[in-house]
């Protein structure tokens, strides 16, 4: 038997699930009291739901505009109402939530005002909605904030704190395999869950994600060039010029689904920018449920969150679905595009 592996071997190798993780509170103290851990798990398995859909979308005529718009004005794609309601009704589910701000709806939708219900949940059911019919990876972003005063009822106010104050963020993207990247701050860690269909579960695959303090790739929407500042102009071309011993230029990625650009960016170093320009001059991310769920993922991995001149997590909201320009990534990325929009290159 020696010389033959024993049968029992193999078998302590069992993944750790998303679920354990949490329990085990490797995802820190705020997220291993039951409540938190419930609210996760509910997401997780919202993510199962949509993962579902999304791999049948093709098929059951998911796709298509229901003819109807949503809050930006954008064409709703039936996935996103689909996502929406399958994290609303998850998450109304246990009295952990009492409300959700959502790309999908004009105004919060309560979902209880029991005082046992501590947490707020912010979300972009459905982000990338143009690649839905392209079969190009889409995502979830959600971020959790802990309800002020449980005994007050509860207001689209309470969802309008800057994003330091978030409790946990975290992002599902449904690419060549559907992954749950989240964390609860710095302390913790950014940690990512790859879903194994055939047996249902997330299982840990990515512990610890820190960002490279420089990576060599650049992502940004050059069909915009035209509309940009000559601040954002000037670093474009500085990013492109060939500069050898300064790694330039930086290769090009942009697959328009914020989710998965950040997600390459997270992973590879490098910067992934939405400047404001002439057709946004606030920028076009949404504040709340893209830019400060990102940007507390980013900054727990050890990398930068800028509008262009500041922390994104500091911005004090004044509208649930008010636009920032977006500018993520590895540290020294990030300082240099700061750097051309304060003119100092
Ligand atoms: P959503 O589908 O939730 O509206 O988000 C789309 C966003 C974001 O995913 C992406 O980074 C950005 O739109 C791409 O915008 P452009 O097509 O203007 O580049
Ligand atoms: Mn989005
Ligand atoms: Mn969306």
């Amino acid at each position: 038997m020696s010389d033959q592996k024993s049968a029992h071997e193999g078998s302590s190798r069992i993944g750790i699930t998303l679920e354990t993780f949490i329990l085990e509170g490797m995802l820190g103290h705020p997220a291993a009291t039951g409540t938190f851990t419930s609210i996760l798990n509910q997401i997780s398995f919202a993510a199962k739901l949509i993962t579902s859909k999304v791999r049948r979308a093709g098929l059951v005529n998911v796709l298509g505009y229901t003819g109807s718009t949503n809050v930006q004005g954008e064409q709703v794609m039936k996935l996103d109402e689909e996502a929406n309601a399958a994290l609303l009704a998850v998450l109304g589910r246990r009295k952990h939530v009492a409300a959700v701000a959502s790309e999908e709806l004009d105004e919060i939708e309560v979902l209880t005002n029991d005082s046992r219900a501590r947490y707020l949940v912010m979300m972009d059911p459905l982000d990338g909605s143009s690649n839905i019919d392209v079969n190009v990876s889409i995502g979830t972003i959600f971020g959790i904030l802990k309800r002020q005063d449980p005994e007050v009822l509860v207001s689209a106010n309470d969802f309008l704190k800057p994003g330091v104050e978030l409790s946990a963020a975290g992002y599902i993207m449904y690419g060549s395999s559907t992954m749950v990247v989240l964390t609860t701050g710095k302390a913790s860690g950014v940690h990512g869950f790859t879903y194994d269909p055939t047996c249902g579960e997330f299982f840990l695959s990515h512990e610890n994600i820190k960002i490279p303090e420089k990576g060599s790739t650049y992502s940004i929407n050059e069909g915009n060039h035209a509309k940009w500042p000559d601040e954002v102009k000037k670093w474009a071309n500085w990013i492109k010029d060939d500069n050898k011993a300064e790694g330039r230029p930086y290769g090009g990625r942009y697959v328009g689904t914020l989710v998965a650009d950040a997600h390459r960016t997270l992973l590879k170093g490098g910067i992934f920018a939405y400047p404001a320009d002439k057709k946004s001059p606030e920028g076009k991310l949404r504040l709340l449920y893209e830019a400060n769920p990102f940007a507390f993922i980013f900054e727990a991995a050890g990398g930068k969150a800028s509008h262009g001149k500041g922390r994104i997590l500091e911005i004090q909201p004044t509208k649930l679905h008010q636009r920032t320009p977006l500018i993520l990534g590895s540290p020294r990325d990030v300082e240099a595009f700061e750097d051309f929009m304060t003119g100092k290159r």
